[in-house]
């Protein structure tokens, strides 16, 4: 193997005060080797590694709380106060006013069909609504669906294939009097780009039109705040911020009480349970609240003062800003050694002012390899990404590169190296 690239400065990573190795001891499974080959998990979008504080949180369920909910017996009682705790961690990771506005699901394609359905109701033949070139198949197909149904007619928001970002102008002409509803993007699981959300509600909303944010891809890097942004509704999944595998939704209150949702009759009918339909994931909220446990923990090793002080919500933004600054050097990292390779092309945000716009999640193409090929000779190399459309079909037709088997995804957490990143960069080069 020749070094044939530059290596890059990676020098802003010794400053850093970041805990690197604690929080990497926190993960267990980051130290798995297979035939003593350490396992790199560059599939962060499709889904994050796990702290012990999900996997203690989720074995005491199963140990010591295991009950279906509202019984008048210990365990069912326990349950009660897990769940409810679960709720009020995600309120407060989301800046929801309240723990009523927080319903839990299977996953986020789940609770979007549902709330979906539900608005469906309030929709009529004619009546135009908004989804975007830019957002994974789960905001899209429930509302293409819902638009076949009903006769609805869709807007389509592109995205700039040069900046790789919405164009305001181009949302304000897609708005008539007749749209009710646009489904937009937090952050691509593709681009990475991070949209300028609140500039977006902000419009919509004053043209009396709904606001359904997708903000999967953005929780895991950024704490949102649903009052700041001024949306209607915002989901997001467990698993792809260091939980379990599950999915959240925030809405307005009075969205969640004047729609009808499809419940069981004997359900509750208050929120947010009538959103709820089913037995909930018990070990799975009690794991998703171990992963906002474990962000709070993370607060405590980066934060001057030490463990808990603030407020859980100001502890998270703690935790959130250092994870963020840590990801932003290795995302240039990344960047910067994909940019010097020849024959790798770079799909999303790369100029050094603007990483505060996106996540670290960057797609490329490699001259003369298929995206498949790319992620079959990293994954014999034990370097663990994504090829394909990552189901951001849109993104991929957009760009055109459907014929070509889309583009190879590498995806960067808070727990990742600089080495980690380096051993990537010279076998990407080492494909050419
Ligand atoms: C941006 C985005 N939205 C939605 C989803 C779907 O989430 P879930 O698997 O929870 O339905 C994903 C999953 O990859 C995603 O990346």
């Amino acid at each position: 193997m020749t070094a044939r690239r530059a290596q890059p400065q990676i020098t802003e990573i010794a400053d850093l005060t970041f805990p690197i190795d604690l929080v990497r001891d926190q993960f267990a499974s980051l130290s798995v080797t297979d035939d003593g080959i350490p396992r790199v998990y560059f599939d962060t979008p499709a889904g994050t590694q796990v702290p012990r504080h999900v996997i203690d949180r989720t074995s005491r369920y199963f140990v010591e709380q295991n009950a279906n909910s509202g019984g008048y017996f210990r365990t069912a009682i326990v349950t009660d106060g897990v769940l409810e705790q679960a709720h009020e961690a995600m309120a407060d990771l989301l800046g929801a006013s309240s723990a009523a506005e927080i319903v839990f699901g299977q996953n986020m394609t789940s609770l979007t069909f549902a709330v979906s359905r539900s608005l469906g109701h309030q929709l009529s033949a004619g009546d135009e609504i908004i989804l975007t070139r830019m957002d994974h198949d789960a905001n899209v197909a429930p509302w293409l669906l819902l638009a076949r149904d009903l006769g609805l007619t869709v807007r389509w928001l592109p995205f700039d294939k040069e900046t790789f970002r919405f164009k305001m102008a181009d949302l304000e002409s897609l708005i008539s009097s007749k749209t009710r509803i646009a489904a937009i993007n937090y952050a691509s699981n593709a681009l990475g780009t991070i949209n300028d959300v609140k500039s977006m509600c902000g419009t919509l909303a004053d043209a009396e039109v709904l606001s359904y944010v997708d903000a999967v891809q953005l929780v895991p890097h950024r704490l949102a705040d649903v009052q700041d942004l001024g949306c209607d509704f915002l989901s997001c999944s467990a698993y792809k911020f260091f939980g379990p595998h599950q999915g959240i939704l925030w809405g307005r209150r009075e969205h969640l009480k004047s729609l009808n949702p499809y419940k069981v009759r004997p359900a509750s009918n208050d929120l947010p349970h009538r959103w709820e339909t089913g037995t909930l994931s018990h070990e799975g909220m009690a794991g998703t609240l171990g992963a906002i446990e474990y962000l709070e923990w993370l607060a405590g090793e980066v934060e001057a003062d030490g463990p808990n002080t603030g407020d859980r919500r100001s502890r998270l933004a703690v935790a959130m800003d250092a994870a963020e600054r840590y990801e932003r050097v290795l995302c240039r990292q990344l960047l910067d050694g994909l940019a010097a390779i020849a024959g790798v092309k770079i799909y999303g945000i790369t100029a050094h002012d603007e990483l505060v716009d996106r996540v670290p999640t960057v797609c490329i193409t490699v001259d003369g390899v298929p995206p498949d090929e790319v992620a079959k000779r990293l994954a014999a190399a034990n370097v663990f990404v994504w090829s394909g459309d990552y189901y951001a079909v849109e993104v991929i037709q957009h760009l055109g590169l459907q014929d070509a088997g889309g583009m190879v995804r590498i995806g960067l957490a808070h727990y990742h190296t600089s080495a980690e990143v380096e051993r990537l960069l010279t076998l990407i080069d080492d494909l050419t």
